[in-house]
């Protein structure tokens, strides 16, 4: 099966391990690709519903909850589906960054559907059909990032489906992130086989200490991990810092690049990753770094 031609890239930010900065990494990375002119469409698969919050967080209080979210559209009828779709589309308080919330019923939603369908991976790429791309659609996106619950069920499996590239952020230092990833990149081999569409951009190290001996240690074992699989790493040469800043952020519900400078490390890196992010996919809009580096 191929991607249909009219359907946005995308990029499902997976990992079936808890808290390896998932959701920080969807978020900036959706924020910088915005900045540099795409619309960009983030789908928030998580019932803990991180994504959303931290988004829609500085938006009026009636705005806070958007009236519909993935699992209005995942129970919806195929009738219904585009109407629904509609109203979950969110705007954020940032220019061309859109968002698709979650909400505490998403999972049990997906494994409703999951009971009753034979191929349900596919489903969430049905529900999300009329997510057009914007060479068909101005009002459509150049780029859907799936920020994924931590673990490999359905709808992670959906968005590495759905997804033209996927990318596994992978915590610095801890060795318990190797010990999953093996599983991890047979599952993304196995969903890709039955969807030839699907390219792994590998692993993205976050939470990175310079001079560490643990961390330069499972960085080489990373490599090593995935070079055996024969995939590429064009990302891992990025190497995002573990920076303060990250939870200033969350907590003012900005982006590193709203409260750090252009000098500093986590904004380097994640403007380093965005320009390698928007060249892979080949976007519209490179997100240039010119003179950084
Ligand atoms: N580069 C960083 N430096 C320091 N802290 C970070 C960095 N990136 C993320 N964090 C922090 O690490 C914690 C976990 O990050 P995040 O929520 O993005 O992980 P996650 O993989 O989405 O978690 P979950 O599996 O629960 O969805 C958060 O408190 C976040 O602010
Ligand atoms: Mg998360």
């Amino acid at each position: 099966m191929t991607k249909d031609f009219n359907r946005p890239k995308a990029i499902a930010i997976a990992s079936h391990k808890g808290g390896t900065h998932k959701t920080t990494m969807a978020i900036n990375v959706a924020a910088k690709l915005a900045q540099a002119g795409n619309r960009v469409l983030l789908v928030d698969l998580d019932d803990q519903t991180n994504a959303m919050d931290h988004l829609l967080q500085r938006m009026p209080d009636e705005l806070t909850k958007p009236p519909k979210t993935m699992t209005h559209i995942l129970a919806s009828s195929e009738e219904e589906r585009a109407a629904v779709t509609a109203k979950a589309i969110t705007k954020t308080p940032w220019p061309n960054l859109y968002l698709i919330g979650a909400d505490t019923n998403t999972s049990s939603e997906a494994a409703r559907i999951q009971s009753r369908s034979f191929m349900a991976y596919a489903e969430l790429g049905k529900a999300l059909a009329n997510i057009k791309s914007t060479s068909d659609d101005p009002e459509g996106f150049d780029v859907v990032i799936f920020d994924c619950p931590p673990n490999l069920d359905i709808l992670t499996t959906g968005a590495i489906h759905y997804s033209t590239h996927v990318i596994i952020p992978l915590l610095s230092g801890s060795k318990y992130a190797l010990d999953g990833m093996f599983s991890m990149l047979s599952h993304i081999r196995a969903v890709s086989k039955v969807n030839s569409g699907t390219k792994c951009l590998g692993c993205v190290i976050s939470g990175w200490l310079d001079n560490r001996k643990a961390h330069t240690r499972v960085y080489r074992d990373v490599r090593d991990v995935a070079s055996s699989f024969e995939i590429d790493l064009p990302l891992l040469k990025h190497k995002i810092p573990l920076a303060a800043s990250v939870e200033v952020a969350t907590s003012e519900g900005k982006t590193i690049f709203d409260v750090t400078s252009e000098q500093e490390p986590i904004n380097i890196e994640y403007s380093l990753l965005c320009g390698s992010i928007s060249r892979e996919l080949g976007l519209k809009h490179k997100v240039t770094t010119k003179g950084f580096k």
